[in-house]
């Protein structure tokens, strides 16, 4: 990795570091989600760093993939399991790190839980690890408290301007193959539950990615199609960050380009029993003493 690579990765880390500071306080009952998100990536800008991906605040049984639409009042309740999972990139070297914060007294073991898990798993980021050892660890620390590992969600690797790509890090015991090299990039971020073990994918769409150039028909899904491509770099972008078209000619405009394959749609991810989910996640250069840039 050269220095200006490592520099990058580094920045993006502290920037996320930062911004994670400024705005847990801000988690509270009654507080608004589209106001979290958007200070959180307003800050995220004014630090000099660029979204990764929208802010998701997935509230109890989502897991993952909800991000607030533009106009959304839906505020947290008193009794909410909320995961915060943020992205920021310097020149596409991306950060990549979530928590959880429990108002339910009788759910707050499932955090520290996954705490410790995700402790576990970063100090095994070094070289020449099996991906096997990390999952391993993740299943055994959660079990061994009674609650299950989100099966089918994973950790994975980054690499300038891609969020998942190359191996996944499952949080169960798997046969895959995969080593640890120096200088990987990776986010390891375990989720468990109290209720079935694994997520399905809901109805609602929250946040699209730039897939494939195609021909349209549509003005208005050509806009959107060089905003997901240049603007957003091939990275996942909410709807609110759109600001031509809008209303009924934005959703016409989307509705064209998922049919034609242009843009990829993230479902959001429920709990397939409607348990509670909890999530940590750090991005971790793999070292001989692992370097966790987002902490
Ligand atoms: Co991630």
């Amino acid at each position: 990795m050269d220095e200006k690579t490592y520099n990058n990765y580094i920045t993006a880390g502290r920037i996320l570091k930062e911004t994670r500071e400024e705005t847990k306080k801000l988690i509270v009952p009654g507080a608004s989600l589209l106001e979290i998100a958007e200070k959180t990536e307003s800050i995220i800008r004014k630090k000099g760093g660029l979204v990764a991906f929208p802010t998701n605040i997935s509230i109890n049984d989502i897991a993952a993939h909800y991000t607030p639409n533009e106009n959304e009042k839906t505020v947290f309740g008193e009794k909410d399991v909320i995961k915060i999972d943020m992205g920021v990139h310097v020149d596409g070297y991306i950060a990549d790190s979530a928590y959880t914060v429990c108002f339910d007294p009788d759910k707050k073991e499932m955090v520290s839980v996954i705490e410790k898990a995700l402790e576990k798993a970063l100090s095994l980021a070094t070289p020449g690890r099996p991906v096997s050892e990390i999952s391993e660890v993740i299943e055994s620390e959660i079990t061994s408290f009674g609650f299950k590992p989100v099966s089918n969600l994973t950790g994975h690797k980054l690499k300038r301007y891609q969020l998942h790509t190359g191996f996944i890090i499952p949080n169960v015991r798997t046969g895959i193959k995969e080593i640890l090299k120096e200088n990987d990039v990776i986010a390891i971020e375990p989720f468990l539950t109290d209720g079935g073990g694994s997520i399905k994918e809901g109805r609602d769409v929250r946040i699209y990615m730039f897939e494939k150039q195609h021909a349209v028909r549509m003005n208005a899904a050509r806009q959107v199609l060089s905003a997901a491509k240049e603007q957003f770099s091939g990275l996942p972008f909410a709807l609110r960050w759109i600001k031509n078209p809008k209303g009924i000619l934005l959703n016409r405009a989307i509705r064209e380009l998922v049919s034609v394959g242009s843009i990829y749609e993230y479902n959001i991810l429920k709990e397939i029993m409607g348990g509670t989910v909890t999530q940590a996640e750090h991005t971790v250069i793999v070292k001989d003493k692992p370097l966790i840039t987002t902490r």
